[in-house]
């Protein structure tokens, strides 16, 4: 086996939407929000993905390529290969929370979100995706207690358009005492940027190309030009994924 990996057993998966399935192993892994893991299929290969629940470890996995299909083919019983917890994680601040979120974004939120709600703050949650269909999550946001607002770019759910657009109306009409997200590349710049010019602490989880998992072959530096404040060299598997500023 692989070093540092160890397996764990397919408990359940559940259908999220058209091409996403929740994945519940038989297994609990003592994580922060916004750790990630390593997951290897032998013959396959390995990718990272945000722990979406640790008791018990779940993950969120969207059908876009050949390893995330793999992922989609197993069944109750079989057999997924595990490194983790690894990374820095999110760590949350005041009493009010905005959480923004876009596509498979939402994984590492909502740990986050259960955790912010336990301790009595306020979470405001954004999703956002090309249309309805994309959304994750929305139901299990609000079930909980969190206060939802949705974006799409073709209007079918929401409002129309990003879902920087949610976060900067929601920025100028509350007080928020920090913004967490996920997401593209483009969505976590333009949040860094809005941030900045609304004076306010954000932590963004940058989801970069990894292939070591461990901060030796470079491939997940995230430029500065994707966020100024981002110290050179920044990798996003062993300095993040998530940064926090200030
Ligand atoms: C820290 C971190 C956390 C991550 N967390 C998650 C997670 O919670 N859930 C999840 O599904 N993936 C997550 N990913 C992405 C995941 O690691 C893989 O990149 C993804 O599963 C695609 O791998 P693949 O072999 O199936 O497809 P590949 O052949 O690697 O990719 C197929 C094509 O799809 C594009 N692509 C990759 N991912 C996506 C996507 N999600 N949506 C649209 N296009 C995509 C690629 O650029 C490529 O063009 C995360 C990545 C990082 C770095
Ligand atoms: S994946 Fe190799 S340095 Fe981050």
């Amino acid at each position: 086996m692989k070093a540092d990996f160890f397996t764990v057993k397919i408990k359940r998966t559940v259908k999220l939407n058209h091409r996403t399935i929740w994945v519940e192993m038989n297994q609990t892994l003592d994580a922060q929000p916004g750790q990630f893991v390593m997951a290897w299929l032998p013959g396959v290969g390995e990718r990272p993905f945000s722990i979406a629940g640790s008791a018990p470890l779940c993950l969120l996995v969207v059908d876009v390529g050949p390893f995330s299909q793999a992922i989609h083919q197993l069944k109750p019983g079989d057999t997924l290969w595990i490194k983790g917890p690894l990374g820095h994680g999110f760590s949350l601040l005041g009493d009010a929370a905005i959480l923004a979120g876009g596509g498979y974004g939402a994984a590492p939120l909502w740990p986050l979100a259960q955790l912010a709600l336990s301790q009595g703050m306020n979470v405001q949650v954004c999703l956002g995706a090309r249309s309805k269909a994309d959304l994750l999550l929305c139901d299990a946001f609000e079930e909980i207690g969190c206060e939802l607002t949705l974006a799409t770019e073709d209007g079918s759910a929401g409002e129309t358009g990003l879902v920087t657009g949610v976060v900067e109306k929601i920025l100028k009409s509350k007080k928020i005492d920090g913004l967490y997200a996920c997401g593209p590349t483009g969505m976590l710049t333009a949040l860094a940027s809005l941030a900045k010019t609304y004076n306010f602490p954000y932590q963004l989880s940058w989801e970069a190309l990894m292939r070591c998992g461990m901060g030796l072959c470079g491939s997940c530096e995230v430029p500065q030009t994707c966020d100024p404040a981002l110290p050179p060299g920044w990798l996003a598997c062993f300095d993040g994924p998530v940064f926090r500023y200030p």
